[in-house]
């Protein structure tokens, strides 16, 4: 297969889509027939804080990011059912994926994307304000039904972020990977070599990881400069093992 029909891009299909129904309107919207592309993936993911936030990790410190995380959560969509918070995350492959993705949904802000391109998914989204504790407006959240990424570096960040290599065909692996021969545990933002209680085992020896996860948890492990966050890597091996506010 050549690289450009290999193209992936990741999508979500965000609480307020799953709230209202939504989800087979995206995925017929998103179908082969469409668009040309296939599922690569795809998970139902109870989003934690760690993966909302590593997800979001470009608007950290705007107004409206703890309201984001908040959403994305499905925190604000189902307030009183927790078990209901969920997305669901779909990795889709083919000829320009991510830019047919994009498209497809539009506009960011669902208001612009109504007046200029009627029947895209995010002109069914609406905006909500975001406030301070104090109850004072701080400015708009847009809620716009469905994530997808919206470059190559974005695509590659964010399907490693939510995708193990084992969640995704081995023929249909994006990028390179690499079997551990180590053990690596977690436990309040810090990584371990060894078990002690409490601590998680993220990777095992045997595990099928990508790459650049290992070079991560190895650079870490030694006190050496990564090129990642151990929150950045971790986030998607504890994904549905935790239950927040459940
Ligand atoms: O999702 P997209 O890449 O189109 O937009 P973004 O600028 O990366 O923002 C990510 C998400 O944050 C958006 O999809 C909106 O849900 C939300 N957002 C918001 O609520 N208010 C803003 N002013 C900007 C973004
Ligand atoms: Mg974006």
């Amino acid at each position: 297969m050549e690289q450009k029909d290999i193209e992936q891009t990741l999508v979500l299909i965000k609480p307020d889509a799953l709230k209202n129904s939504l989800t087979g309107y995206v995925l017929s919207q998103l179908s082969e027939f469409h668009t040309g592309l296939r599922f690569a993936g795809a998970k139902i993911v109870h989003v934690s804080t760690m993966l909302a936030s590593e997800h979001y990790a470009e608007h950290r410190g705007k107004f409206f990011f703890p309201s984001l995380l908040e959403y994305i959560q499905g925190k604000l969509h189902y307030p009183n059912d927790p078990w209901r918070r969920r997305v669901v995350a779909i990795v889709y492959q083919g000829p320009k994926a991510i830019s047919k993705v994009r498209e497809i949904s539009g506009p960011t802000d669902p208001h612009v994307a109504r007046d200029t391109r009627p029947g895209c998914i995010r002109s069914l989204g609406t905006i909500e304000q975001v406030k301070d504790a104090e109850g004072k407006v701080l400015g708009n959240r847009m809620d716009n039904l469905i994530h997808a990424s919206a470059n190559p570096g974005d695509a590659e960040r964010e399907i490693k972020l939510w995708f193990r290599p084992a969640d995704v065909p081995p023929a249909m692996h994006p990028y390179p990977t690499a079997t551990s021969s180590e053990h690596f545990y977690f436990r309040d933002g810090k990584l371990f070599a060894d078990y002690a209680p409490g601590r998680i085992c993220v990777v095992a020896p045997g595990d099928l990881t990508w790459k650049t996860d290992l070079d991560v948890l190895q650079s870490i492990l030694k006190g050496e400069k990564s090129a990642l966050t151990v929150e950045a890597v971790v986030a998607k091996y504890l994904i549905n093992e935790q239950a927040e506010g459940v």
